[in-house]
């Protein structure tokens, strides 16, 4: 039997509606989705709960960003981890490089967001990675991002890494594979029971060549979790 791959599907700031929320539900329900497949779709959090209570159940919902407070209190703005809970979400995106990025993230942050989702019911997709294709891969400062999951893992159980060069993120180009083979490799050599999945402009045009790759657990898709023809071509090789 095959293993199980992991599937985050990441809608990012997307759809406009929620009319149009319910016409991308409609077709996600309309794909017949592989068993060995644990596919996540991450929602913004205003589309939480009607996307969990009408997305079939084979599907498991998350958001995509981990709040800085806990439970409930004078914070103007912030959404926390049990109030993603109470509306449906099972695993919640962590350190988005796009998140990192707006919210102006440091590492320090990203160990804040780990730590109150300890003794939570959401699993953490923990995303790391490094700047354009063509710089040399920081194999230390993925080692420092990837000693945090380490931890986590101690002391709480599931964690998932996501393995994401920022230039491949919605450009079409997909890392070479031995590098991702290298990178991932890598990760696994710091501890083999990190699950790592791959992101960066995933589609039907290279998921034939990337189930190749052994050593990853599944993939992060953003732009082709849009576009539900292509979905289904991806989720059903
Ligand atoms: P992409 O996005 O598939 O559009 O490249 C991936 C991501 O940002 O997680």
């Amino acid at each position: 039997m095959s293993k199980l791959k992991i599937i985050g599907l990441n809608w990012k700031m997307n759809p406009l509606t929620l009319s149009e929320v319910k016409v991308l539900v409609e077709q996600y329900n309309q794909i017949q989705l592989n068993p060995n497949y644990e596919v996540i779709v991450f929602v913004p959090d205003c589309y939480l709960r009607y996307v969990r209570e009408n997305l079939k159940n084979e599907y498991i919902v998350g958001a995509q960003d981990v709040g800085n407070y806990n439970g409930v209190g004078a914070f103007t703005g912030e959404v926390s981890l049990q109030m993603i809970c109470s509306v449906g979400a099972q695993y919640s995106l962590v350190g988005h490089s796009e998140t990192r990025k707006i919210r102006n993230l440091s590492e320090k942050d990203i160990i804040q967001k780990l730590d109150s989702c300890q003794n939570s019911n959401i699993i953490p997709i923990l995303c790391i990675g490094y700047g354009q294709l063509s710089d040399q891969i920081d194999l230390e400062l993925i080692k420092v991002q990837v000693i945090s999951a380490t931890k986590y893992l101690e002391s709480n159980g599931e964690i998932i890494i996501a393995f994401e060069p920022v230039g491949s993120i919605g450009t079409g180009k997909v890392l070479e594979y031995d590098e991702i083979i290298r990178v991932v490799g890598f990760i696994k050599s710091i501890d083999s029971r990190l699950k790592v999945i791959y992101g960066g402009s995933v589609s039907d045009q290279n998921i034939n060549n990337l189930n190749q790759i052994d050593i990853l657990d599944g993939y992060l898709i953003g732009g082709a979790s849009l576009k539900p023809k292509i979905l289904k071509t991806v989720l059903t090789h």
